[in-house]
């Protein structure tokens, strides 16, 4: 009898997986990915064409830009690289549409004309995503509002955040600052050139940064470079452990590329 009702319920567990995989992926994030194509191509763009459900194309984990674990088939990684189509013109966030991919480790939304979000719908909500370590907002059109945002993505090892201000232009007067993020380690602000005209501080809570390795202020303004870790960068020769380039971040002379190295932190 005891045999029987395991033997019952592992084929019940058996056939109840065989629904969720049937697709190959998890039908969840199966239909997130196709809203999230919807929400990419509003009103009428054709992007992410082969993300399609029909006879053939079964598994979402083999659709162009996504990757998916190996043993959990969950979608690890989304590379939405300049997948906006130009005439579509702004593209607002909406983080419901992200959610659903509870194990996304890596997400690429570089050069997607991304200007701001939907109300209730903002960047920090990607806080929910645990596993959340890379995230490249490069290329995209968000102004300071969105530094306390990402502020809250506290797993974040890598953020790329590459000429955001510059395409706007707009001029920045808000005490936005990036702070927190512990566990960053790579943090790309190069070219966000028209907000960076103060301290470096005023802008980048660098000090809170403990795990920072490369810190790229190319082709920046900063009008003065704050004192990092408690050293001034202008003082700072050997031994490395942090990498900070500084072309153009300060007065910007020129645009050539000094590599400017820190030494290994006291508490490292
Ligand atoms: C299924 O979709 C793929 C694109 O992912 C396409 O190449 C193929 O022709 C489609 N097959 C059918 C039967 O519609
Ligand atoms: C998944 O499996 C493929 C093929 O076996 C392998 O190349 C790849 O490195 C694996 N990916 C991960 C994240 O383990
Ligand atoms: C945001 O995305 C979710 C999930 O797809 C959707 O239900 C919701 O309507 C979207 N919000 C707006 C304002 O488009
Ligand atoms: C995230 O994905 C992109 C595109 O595949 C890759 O270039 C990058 O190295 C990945 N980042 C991390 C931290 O894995
Ligand atoms: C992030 O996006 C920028 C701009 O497209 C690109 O240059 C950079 O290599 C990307 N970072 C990673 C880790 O792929
Ligand atoms: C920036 O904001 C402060 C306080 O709101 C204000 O006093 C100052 O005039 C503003 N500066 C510019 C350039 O708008």
């Amino acid at each position: 009898m005891g045999t029987k009702l395991v033997a019952m319920l592992v084929m019940m567990v058996l056939s109840l997986l065989n629904g969720w995989y049937c697709l190959g992926c998890w039908e969840e994030e199966n239909v997130a990915l196709l809203h999230l194509r919807e929400n990419i191509n509003f009103p009428d763009g054709e992007s992410l064409s082969s993300w399609v459900v029909n006879e053939t194309a079964t598994d979402c984990c083999r659709w162009e830009s996504v990757e998916c674990s190996n043993t959990t088939k969950r979608v690890i990684q989304l590379n939405l690289f300049n997948i906006r189509e130009r005439a579509l013109g702004d593209w607002y966030f909406n983080a419901s549409l992200f959610l659903p991919f509870r194990e996304l480790r890596n997400l690429s939304l570089n050069s997607n004309q991304l200007v701001g979000w939907i109300e209730n719908e903002g960047i920090d909500r990607l806080s929910k995503l645990r596993n959340l370590e890379a995230l490249n907002l490069s290329w995209n059109s968000f102004d300071n509002k969105i530094l306390s945002s990402l502020s809250r993505l506290s797993s974040l090892k890598y953020l790329g955040f590459q000429y955001n201000y510059l395409m706007r232009k707009k001029i920045s007067n808000s005490s936005e600052r990036l702070f927190g993020l512990t566990k960053l380690e790579v943090l790309d602000f190069n070219g966000n050139d028209d907000i960076s005209n103060g301290d470096i501080l005023s802008i980048l809570n660098l000090n809170d940064f403990i795990n920072l390795k490369e810190l790229d202020l190319s082709y920046n303004q900063f009008g003065s470079s704050g004192t990092i870790y408690g050293v001034s960068p202008e003082f700072i020769i050997y031994p490395y452990s942090l990498l900070i380039s500084f072309s153009c971040a300060l007065l910007c002379m020129s645009r050539s590329v000094p590599v400017i190295l820190l030494p290994a932190l006291p508490y490292h």
